[in-house]
């Protein structure tokens, strides 16, 4: 029975034949059915077993052909499958386009007021938000008393953690403190614009937030005028809110500036007209400005006889919302892409 026991040892060794490619997959074809095959081989000893044993042999034998065929097959099947789907990978396809970020409108606003400014030879100036009390009050003419230096209004920052103490160390609430450094540090003519974030201890809501952005600007040369200041304010306005835009200078009061004003630009809303947003009196309030205090000069190292200047300061949210009509200041901080999608074209 030397047959019967070739048949069973095949039979064990198909039922996991393995095969990593292809290409060993046709050699186990051939190994096992060709017609050198080793199952063909049994075939032809068959054609010799006596005519008793024929009907049981007959039966095994076709039995381990077709395993061994099904497995091979099997085999085909799960190759063929990995064909299809490294097929199905187009490594030419360009990739899915990607989400690009979009500028923050801050960002657009305060480069778009960056840029109208160096058209007229202004310069930036940075400093740092963490401060001291001379650099954002004392050198700026603030009386020791002034209510701006209040908690109410300036972050102080405690030295020691949790214990109150008087401190000197503060978040500077207006960029006018990158203004100290810079006369404290040059000699006129300086022409700096200071952009930067500041601070100020107030409760949040829709119009008020603890931290917001502004730009300043500083000019100071010898027959500086508040004529040169109208004159530089009106040129901004124009080119920020478009040419037909007025501007009107009403008296105010800034302990660093004097004579000090409050600029308003014509309503671009309404036109001048009057809507809800300027209250319908046809103008709203974008910036402070005035003369350089000559005590600040002086307290900066400047000599206020031979030179003078010019001061403004606005706030890049205000300037923000008037361009794109953002009604809730918070949204500015608030990292929604919604809202932030909106400035994608702009
Ligand atoms: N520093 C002022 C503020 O924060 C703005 C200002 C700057 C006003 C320069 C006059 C001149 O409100």
């Amino acid at each position: 029975m030397a047959l019967k026991d070739n048949i069973q040892t095949l039979l064990a060794q198909v039922n996991d034949l393995k095969a990593n490619n292809a290409e060993e997959l046709e050699a186990l074809r051939i190994k096992y059915l060709s017609k050198k095959g080793e199952i063909t081989a049994l075939f032809n000893e068959f054609r010799s077993v006596p005519n008793e044993e024929k009907r049981e042999l007959g039966q095994l034998l076709n039995h381990l052909r077709q395993t061994t065929e099904s497995r091979i097959n099997e085999l085909r099947e799960q190759f063929e499958q990995k064909t299809a789907e490294a097929d199905r990978l187009d490594l030419t396809r360009t990739p899915d386009p990607i989400a690009l970020g979009t500028r923050h409108p801050l960002s657009l606003v305060r480069e778009e007021i960056e840029d109208i400014f160096s058209r007229i030879g202004f310069t930036i100036a940075q400093g740092p938000e963490v401060e001291d009390d001379k650099h954002v009050y004392g050198l700026l003419n603030f009386a020791p008393e002034h209510p701006a230096r209040d908690m109410q209004d300036t972050f102080f920052v405690e030295k020691e953690i949790g214990v109150q103490k008087p401190t000197d160390v503060l978040l500077r609430s207006h960029t006018s403190s990158v203004q100290t450094h810079v006369m404290a540090n040059q000699k006129p003519p300086i022409r700096v614009l200071c952009p930067g974030r500041v601070y100020r201890n107030e409760a949040i809501s829709a119009r008020a937030h603890c931290f917001f952005h502004q730009v300043e600007g500083l000019y100071i040369d010898k027959n500086v005028s508040f004529a040169d200041l109208r004159e530089a304010l009106l040129y901004f306005s124009k080119e920020m809110f478009g040419p037909e835009t007025k501007i009107r200078l009403r008296p105010s009061y800034f302990p660093f500036t004097e004579p000090s004003a409050e600029m308003d630009i014509s309503c671009n809303i309404c036109g001048g007209k009057g809507c809800s947003f300027c209250k319908n009196t046809g103008w709203v309030e974008i910036l402070g400005c005035g003369m350089v205090d000559p005590n600040v000069l002086e307290a900066c190292g400047i000599d206020s006889k031979e030179y003078s200047g010019y001061a403004f300061g606005m706030g890049v949210e205000r300037i923000t919302n008037l361009k794109y009509r953002v009604k809730d200041l918070r949204l500015f901080s608030e990292n929604d892409v919604r809202f932030l999608r909106q400035f994608e074209s702009c």
